[in-house]
């Protein structure tokens, strides 16, 4: 089983670089990141009060996720576009941080990399926790300024002040949690992608693989 772990802060390249990867090797690609959003999404469909750790998990435990590359459906709606949106976005890092749904994706992320043999999997502890054993650890990061500007100019010119605010507030949350912080794993590689190009940085980490 191969499997490339690409793990880093919101804005540094993961999705796009990750997904050129996954071409290039012709592997599976899966997006961690979505997994926690489609359970946000799905407390946030149900109104349910995302302090409440237990009815929070129930629902990541019989969520049914249909996921790929283009599109979202979560327990049957399609939800590609609203997973993106504010409130999604401000509500996932609460129930990202929550152990029991996160042994909950993580036995999932393990079972779709067996089941295709391995690929490429973008998050934030894949290299730390749910593949620690990973064919090759990336972690992937930009300076907090080039990471603010490429999310406002994502999200169709925002104010990149206040991207940069939110961006700030979420890594805080990601990288300060107990449970699966995010940390750079033991024997990753560091990619600062602050000044590359897409190109350059997947040739670098598809250089690194072989
Ligand atoms: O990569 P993203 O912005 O779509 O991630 C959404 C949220 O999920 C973000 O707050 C970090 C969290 N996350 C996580 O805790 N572990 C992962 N493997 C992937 C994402």
């Amino acid at each position: 089983m191969q499997v490339v772990a690409i793990d880093g802060p919101a804005g540094s390249g993961k999705s796009t670089v990750a997904k050129a990867v996954a071409q290039r090797l012709n592997l599976a690609y899966l997006d961690t990141g979505a997994m926690y959003r489609a359970v946000a999404f799905a407390a946030l469909s149900g109104g349910l009060n995302l302090d409440d750790a237990d009815a929070v998990l129930a629902v990541a435990q019989t969520l049914d996720l249909q996921l790929d590359q283009s599109s979202c459906v979560v327990n049957g709606v399609d939800a590609t576009e609203a997973i993106r949106g504010t409130e999604v976005t401000q509500a996932v890092s609460v129930v990202a941080a929550l152990p029991a749904v996160r042994a909950e994706m993580v036995q999932r992320q393990r079972q779709w990399a067996q089941d295709r043999n391995g690929g490429v999997m973008e998050g934030r502890d894949i290299g730390s926790v749910v593949f620690p054993d990973a064919a090759l650890k990336i972690y992937l990061t930009a300076s907090e300024e080039v990471r603010a500007q490429r999310r406002a100019a994502e999200a169709g010119g925002e104010d990149v002040a206040a991207v940069a605010a939110d961006l700030g507030r979420r890594d805080e949350v990601d990288s300060q949690r107990k449970a699966s912080p995010l940390v750079e794993a033991e024997g990753s590689v560091v990619v600062d992608t602050s000044a590359m190009t897409i190109d350059q940085v997947v040739d670098h980490v598809v250089g690194l693989l072989k």
